[in-house]
């Protein structure tokens, strides 16, 4: 079997990489990722040791980078992570968010098309379905909610899943998408909020949380994405879509406090700042179709996962200590200085 994992420098799909070489070894991993400001391959390094992965730095936009590519790998499975991911970027550059998202997501499908891939995966995102009320805890995104998105960036992926969606209807493409909840665990970037506030505690730098703090996210530790899409490309139906979360809704502010708390840092540091525009006010996954078709479950519970974060970033300093030294320095002053 071939996989094409693209994306694999980033946080989820190096996850993916590591999690696919070691559960089936006879496996070939092929990475695709044009290694932006989120890829690195210091992550991948311990991959590169195994003779079945290969990387391979392409741009999923480059209609003929990636034609190539794939007239020599020839793929069974294309998994698609690669992606402009930062809700906070789309909002200050939305374009790069279409080239990538939207168009690197149809540039992928036609060649998928071309060398008859055998499942093309989309990685979506819960972000899709805009957001939920506070009042209302009742309420999750189950696979029939309408697609209502808020950001730049949920809007690029919501017009990827509709394409998705039409290459399976129009070309027969045989396709599934995951929507899945926040991420956290090894390999985040930075500049994301579990990352973020682990690494400006650990600095004794301001903790800024936008707004009220009462925004809530549904966590969902990494692995257990990453098996969700292990069983939905060998189990799932073709033409569907698969929402991915463990029932863990947790308050920006309390995630945050857990945070100041595990690695023993004053609450003063937390820094209330403007709020991000448009800011999704709750996301919450009912994963009742995958669990009940593929028989998935979360292993990890949110207590166990995050203090495993942590501890990869006590562990990891050489990792982030490399990024926040580069470009990130003016990202962070560009993005927080006179918020
Ligand atoms: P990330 O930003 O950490 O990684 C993205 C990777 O894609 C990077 O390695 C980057 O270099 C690569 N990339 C970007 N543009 C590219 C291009 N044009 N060509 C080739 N490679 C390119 O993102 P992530 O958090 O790992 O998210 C991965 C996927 O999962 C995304 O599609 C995202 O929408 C989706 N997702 C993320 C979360 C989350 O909580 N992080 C949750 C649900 C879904
Ligand atoms: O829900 C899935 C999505 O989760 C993915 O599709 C995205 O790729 C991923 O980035 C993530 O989006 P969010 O916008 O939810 O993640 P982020 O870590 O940027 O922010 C989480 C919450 O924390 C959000 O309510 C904004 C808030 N926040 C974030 C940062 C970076 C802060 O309060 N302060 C911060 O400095």
């Amino acid at each position: 079997m071939k996989i094409i994992v693209t994306g694999g420098a980033g946080f989820i799909g190096s996850n993916f990489v590591y999690h696919m070489l070691n559960k089936y070894p006879e496996y070939e991993i092929i990475c695709v990722d044009n290694l932006t400001y989120a890829g690195n391959l210091s992550t991948l390094q311990e991959a590169f040791k195994n003779e079945k992965f290969s990387f391979h730095k392409v741009d999923i936009a480059d209609r003929n980078a990636v034609f190539s590519l794939f007239e020599e790998v020839r793929p069974d499975i294309v998994v698609n992570f690669a992606a402009e991911s930062h809700v906070d970027r789309s909002i200050e550059n939305p374009s790069i968010f279409v080239d990538t998202n939207i168009s690197g997501t149809v540039v992928l499908m036609d060649a998928s098309i071309k060398y008859g891939v055998k499942r093309y995966h989309q990685v979506s995102t819960d972000e899709v379905y805009g957001d939920l009320p506070l009042d209302k805890p009742e309420l999750l995104f189950t696979e029939e909610t309408p697609v209502k998105t808020s950001s730049p960036y949920s809007s690029s992926k919501a017009s990827a899943d509709l394409f998705v969606h039409a290459y399976n209807r129009t070309y027969g493409l045989p396709i599934t998408i995951s929507r899945c909840s926040n991420n956290y665990g090894p390999n985040h970037f930075p500049e994301k909020l579990i990352p973020l506030m682990i690494i400006n505690a650990l600095n004794d730098k301001p903790l800024p949380v936008y707004g009220d703090g009462q925004n809530v996210r549904d966590w969902l530790y990494v692995e257990d994405h990453c098996e969700a899409i292990d069983l939905i490309i060998h189990d799932g139906k073709i033409g569907e879509v698969y929402n991915v979360g463990g029932h863990n809704e947790m308050a920006n502010i309390d995630i945050v406090k857990l945070i100041c708390k595990t690695l023993d840092k004053p609450e003063s540091l937390i820094t209330y700042v403007n709020d991000r525009k448009g800011h999704d006010r709750r996301y919450a996954i009912d994963p009742t179709k995958i669990h009940s078709e593929l028989g998935w479950l979360p292993k990890t519970n949110f207590e166990n996962g995050i203090q495993k974060t942590i501890q990869w970033y006590l562990d990891n300093r050489d990792w982030w200590e490399e990024i926040i030294s580069g470009d990130y320095q003016n990202y962070y002053k560009e993005m927080y200085s006179n918020r």
